[in-house]
C-alpha cells in the first residue's frame, strides 16, 4: 500500500464529526451552510438532468461554462482570461488542487505550504512527490513576513499552495502581503497555485485580490475557485481552473486521466448561476455577515476571545483567556460538556501548531447560532 496514504491517521475533523453525531451536538465544525443554495441555480440543474445531455460533456468542461468563468473573473475581478485556452472545469476545487500537483511538480521538488492549511494539501504534496517546506503563520493577523517566506523558499522551490481568503483563519489578504509573494515567486521561479475557493465570501466592503492580476504573476498562477463555495452548493464539486495556456495544457492532462470529466447538469446551471447580477453576489455576502455578526456578538456577550473573521463561513476564538492551552481537549470537552462541535485550529498544522485557536462555522440558520450560544453559556466566566 502506498505509506504517504496507509500512514494517514483519522483527522480530527472526522472525531469530531462522530462525536456530534453520537452525541447529538450542534456541528459548527464542518463548514457546509444550513441555507439549500439558490433555488433557480438548483432548478437548473434539475432541468439539465430531465431534458439535457446526461453523456461526457467534454473534457476541459461545458465551453457555455468555460465562456462564463471567464466572464465573471472579468466582471468581479477584472481578469482577462480566454475561455478556450485558459479555463478548464474539474470536480471540485480539490481535483484541481490534486491535478495541479501532478501536472506541476517532479519528485524531489520543494513546495512551499502555508499552516494552518486545508487537510488535503499536505497528502496531495507528498503523493505527488513533492517535498514540503512550511510557512507558519501565527494569530491574530496571520500575516505573511520577508523572513518566513526566506526560510521556506530555495532554489529547488517549484511551486507554492497559497489559500486565500484563508480557511481556517478566516483573513483576506491585502495587496501587501500579495506583492511579498509575488516577488518570492517570482525571484524563486516558482508557479502559485492559488486556492481561490473563498473568493466571493469576503465581508465588510473588501475586494478579492487574485494573485493572477498582481505584476509579473499572469503567467505563473494557478487560479481554482469552487461553485460549490460560490452557491453555498458544497457538494456540487464544480470547480474552476484558470491559468496561462502552456500551464493550462499540462493541467489538462492530469485533469483527462484523473476524472475526464464533471457532470454537465451542474455545468450548466453553474454557467447559468455565475451570470447571476451582483445584487445576488452582494445578497449572499451580505446574508452571511450578519450570521457572522451575529455569532460574533453571541460570543463576545458571553465574555469569548473572538478574532477578526474578513471572509469564509468561518469564526475563530482565542482560548488563552479561558486558561486552556490545549485547544483539542477543549473542543473534545466541548461536544461531550455543551453539546457544540467546533474545530481545534493545530489539525490544520503539521509542524509547531497554533494550540489556543478554535474555529466555528457560522453558515448557520439563526436558530442554529442561538442554540449553540445558549449552550455556551458561562464558558467565559
Ligand atoms: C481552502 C479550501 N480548498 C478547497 C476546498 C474544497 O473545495 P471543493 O469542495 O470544491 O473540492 C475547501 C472546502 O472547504 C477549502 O476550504
Amino acid at each position: 500500500m502506498n505509506s504517504v496514504l496507509a500512514g494517514l491517521p483519522t483527522t480530527v475533523f472526522e472525531v469530531m464529526s462522530r462525536l456530534a453525531r453520537e452525541t447529538g451536538a450542534i456541528n459548527l465544525g464542518q463548514g457546509f451552510p444550513d441555507d439549500p443554495g439558490p433555488a433557480d441555480v438548483r432548478a437548473m440543474a434539475a432541468d439539465a438532468v430531465v431534458n439535457g445531455w446526461n453523456q461526457y460533456p467534454p473534457m476541459l468542461g461545458l465551453p457555455e461554462l468555460r465562456q462564463a468563468v471567464a466572464d465573471h473573473y472579468q466582471h468581479h475581478q477584472g481578469l482577462a482570461l480566454d475561455a478556450e485556452s485558459e479555463v478548464m472545469i474539474t470536480s471540485g476545487a480539490t481535483e484541481a488542487i490534486a491535478g495541479a500537483l501532478l501536472a506541476l511538480i517532479e519528485p524531489g521538488d520543494e513546495v512551499v505550504l502555508f499552516q494552518p492549511m486545508y487537510d488535503a494539501y499536505l497528502p496531495l504534496v507528498r503523493r505527488a512527490g513533492g517535498v514540503p517546506r512550511f510557512v507558519t503563520l501565527k494569530p491574530p493577523h496571520w500575516r505573511l513576513s520577508e523572513e518566513a517566506l526566506a526560510a521556506a523558499f530555495s532554489e529547488r522551490t517549484k511551486v507554492v499552495l497559497f489559500n486565500n481568503p484563508l480557511n481556517p483563519s478566516a483573513v483576506v489578504y491585502a495587496r501587501e502581503d500579495l506583492e511579498l509573494l509575488a516577488r518570492f515567486c517570482e525571484r524563486f521561479d516558482a508557479i502559485a497555485i492559488c486556492d481561490e475557493v473563498w473568493e466571493h465570501l469576503v465581508f465588510d466592503g473588501r475586494r478579492h485580490l487574485p494573485l493572477m492580476t498582481l505584476p509579473g504573476m499572469r503567467e505563473r498562477c494557478v487560479k481554482i475557485g469552487s461553485a460549490g463555495k460560490i452557491f453555498s452548493l458544497t457538494g456540487w464539486k464544480v470547480g474552476f481552473v484558470s491559468a496561462a495556456p502552456e500551464i493550462l495544457k499540462v493541467l489538462a492532462k492530469a485533469h483527462q486521466f484523473l476524472t475526464f470529466t464533471t457532470p454537465p447538469n451542474l455545468q450548466s446551471a453553474v454557467a447559468y448561476g455565475l451570470a447571476k447580477d451582483d445584487a445576488y453576489f452582494e445578497g449572499m455576502r451580505r446574508d452571511f455577515a450578519r450570521s457572522r455578526d451575529r455569532f460574533t456578538e453571541g460570543l463576545r456577550s458571553l465574555g469569548l476571545a473572538v478574532l477578526p473573521s474578513e471572509g469564509t463561513y468561518f469564526i475563530n476564538i482565542d482560548i488563552t483567556p479561558l486558561g486552556e492551552e490545549d485547544d483539542v481537549a477543549f473542543c473534545k470537552r466541548l461536544v461531550a460538556e455543551r453539546g457544540v462541535a467546533a474545530i481545534p485550529v493545530s489539525a490544520f498544522y503539521h509542524e509547531n501548531p497554533v494550540r489556543n485557536v478554535v474555529r466555528f462555522c457560522f453558515a448557520k440558520k439563526d436558530a442554529t447560532l442561538d442554540g449553540a450560544l445558549e449552550r455556551l453559556a458561562g464558558l467565559g466566566r
